[in-house]
C-alpha cells in the first residue's frame, strides 16, 4: 500500500495521522496506547521534550557522520527498530516489509516473539541478519526450539525481554476485544468496511495469525487453543538465573530489554549481557513508572562503562535522538514510529518514518556544533533541562 501522495508527511506526528485513518480500530489502538491511565506512555515523550540544546554557531559543519554500531553490529544511525508484536496486523506481511525496509536504510530489525510472519518468513525474505526478541514461557522446551530456530535462521542477536511475565492492561485492547486475526463482529465489520485497502491486502497473504508459535507449541493448532496458551504461558518464575541458561543456550550476542532501574542494570551487567535497553515496554506495563529518558542517565553512570546502554519509550523525532545519546545511549529503539509508518504505507512507509529522523537527527547536531555522532555528550544538553543535571 503507497503512502497517500496527497498528504504531505514531514514528521512522525503525520505518519500517525495516516495510519489512524487506515489501520482498523483495534490494531491502531493496540499500537497506540498505554496501560491504565497511560501517564507513563506519555510521560516517555514529554520527559524528552523538556531537554534543550545548546545552539552553537561558527563551527565547521561540513562531512557529519550519523553511522554507529550496536552490539558491534553496523547502523546507518544510532538506532534498530524494536520487536513489535502483531506487527503483521498494522499492515499484511508487516514484519517482512518493515525488515526489508530497515536492511535497505541499514539499521537493525527486531522481530518479536508474538509477531504474526515467523523467524522463518522473515529469514526468507531478507538478507541481512536480524534480531530475535524472546518472551519466556514456561514451556522451556518450546523456548528451546525457539532460540534453535532463531539461530538456525542466523539472527545476529536475541533481545530477552524481561519486564511483560504478567500483562499490564490495556483498556482499548480489552473494549476492542482485540484478536488476530479480528473476530468477525457487526463493530468490526462496519470498521473494516472503511479499511478496503488494509482489508485487500490482508486477503492476499496466508499471514494472520502468531505464526512462530501456532503448529510449533503442543496442543497449539488454532486460533482457541493459541489464545488460551498465550494467556496461561508467559512465565511469572522468570528469574536472573534464567537468563543464565537462556545466554548459554543461545551463545551469542545478548540484549536485555526492560531495565529501568540502576539495581537491576548491575544485575545485568553480571549476566554477562552486550547491551540492556532502558524501557518500560513504551508506558504499557508498570503505569506510574517513570519515564524511560528520566532513568538513563542514572543507569549510564552506573554500568555505562561495562556495557552498552541503550534506551526506548517516546523518541518521536531526530532531536530526541540525539536527546538519548547525549545522555549516554549508545542508541534507541522505536516502536510506534515504524508501526505507524508501516501502517500508513507499508514498507515504503517505515523508510519514510526512518528518513525523517534521520534528516532532523543529522541537522540538529549540525546545529549543536557537532560533525560526528560519536563525539555527541551531556555537554550538547543546557545544564538544569535534563533529568540528573547538575542545576544552570
Ligand atoms: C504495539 C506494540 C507491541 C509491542 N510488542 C512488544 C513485544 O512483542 N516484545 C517486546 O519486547 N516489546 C514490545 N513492545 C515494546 C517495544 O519493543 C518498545 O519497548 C516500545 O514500543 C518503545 O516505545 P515507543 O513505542 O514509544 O518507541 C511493543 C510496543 C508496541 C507499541
Amino acid at each position: 500500500m503507497p503512502l497517500p501522495s496527497r498528504t504531505f508527511i514531514a514528521t512522525v506526528e503525520d505518519m500517525r495521522r495516516v495510519a489512524r485513518r487506515r489501520v482498523p480500530r483495534m490494531f491502531y489502538d493496540y499500537a497506540d496506547s498505554g496501560s491504565w491511565t497511560e501517564s507513563t506512555y506519555r510521560a516517555n515523550e514529554e520527559d524528552l521534550q523538556k531537554i534543550r540544546f545548546r545552539q552553537r554557531v561558527a563551527r565547521n559543519m561540513e562531512n557529519r557522520n550519523l553511522a554507529t554500531t550496536m552490539v558491534g553490529q553496523p547502523a546507518a544511525i544510532p538506532l534498530a527498530l524494536a520487536p513489535t508484536g502483531l506487527t503483521g496486523m498494522q499492515h499484511a506481511d508487516g514484519e517482512i516489509l518493515a525488515a526489508q525496509a530497515a536492511e535497505a536504510f541499514g539499521v537493525p530489525f527486531t522481530l518479536s516473539t508474538m509477531s504474526i510472519c515467523s523467524i522463518e518468513d522473515v529469514a526468507a525474505h531478507t538478507t541481512a541478519p536480524f534480531w530475535f526478541q524472546l518472551y519466556v514461557m514456561r514451556d522451556r522446551d518450546f523456548i528451546e526450539r525457539l532460540i534453535d530456530r532463531a539461530k538456525a535462521a542466523k539472527c545476529s542477536a536475541l533481545v530477552l525481554t524481561l519486564d511483560l511475565q504478567i500483562l499490564g492492561q490495556r483498556h482499548k485492547d480489552l473494549r476492542n476485544g482485540l484478536s488476530a486475526p479480528p473476530r468477525m463482529t457487526l463493530g468490526n465489520l462496519v470498521n473494516l468496511a472503511t479499511k478496503p485497502a488494509w482489508c485487500w491486502n490482508m486477503l492476499r497473504t496466508q499471514r494472520r495469525t502468531f505464526r512462530n508459535i501456532a503448529g510449533h507449541a503442543k496442543g497449539v493448532t488454532d486460533l482457541s487453543s493459541l489464545g488460551a496458551w498465550t494467556a496461561e504461558q508467559f512465565d511469572p518464575t522468570l528469574s536472573w538465573d534464567d537468563v543464565e541458561w537462556i545466554k548459554k543456550r543461545w551463545g551469542g550476542k545478548l540484549i536485555l530489554k526492560g531495565i529501568l532501574d540502576p539495581d537491576d542494570a548491575r544485575h545485568a551487567v553480571d549476566t554477562g549481557a552486550d547491551a540492556l535497553i532502558v524501557s518500560n515496554h513504551g508506558g504499557r506495563q508498570l503505569d506510574g513508572a517513570v519515564s524511560s529518558v528520566a532513568m538513563l542517565p542514572q543507569v549510564v553512570d552506573a554500568v555505562g562503562k561495562d556495557i552498552e546502554v541503550w534506551m526506548d519509550g517516546g523518541i518521536r523525532s531526530g532531536q530526541d535522538i540525539l536527546r538519548a545519546v547525549a545522555l549516554g545511549a549508545r542508541g534507541v529503539m522505536i516502536g510506534r514510529p515504524f508501526l505507524y509508518g508501516l501502517g500508513a504505507g507499508g514498507r515504503e512507509g517505515v523508510t519514510k518514518v526512518l528518513e525523517i529522523l534521520a534528516r532532523e537527527l543529522d541537522i540538529t547536531m549540525a546545529l549543536c556544533g557537532y560533525r560526528d555522532i560519536h563525539q555527541i555528550g551531556r555537554d550538547v544538553l543546557v545544564p538544569g533541562s535534563y533529568p540528573g543535571s547538575p542545576a544552570a
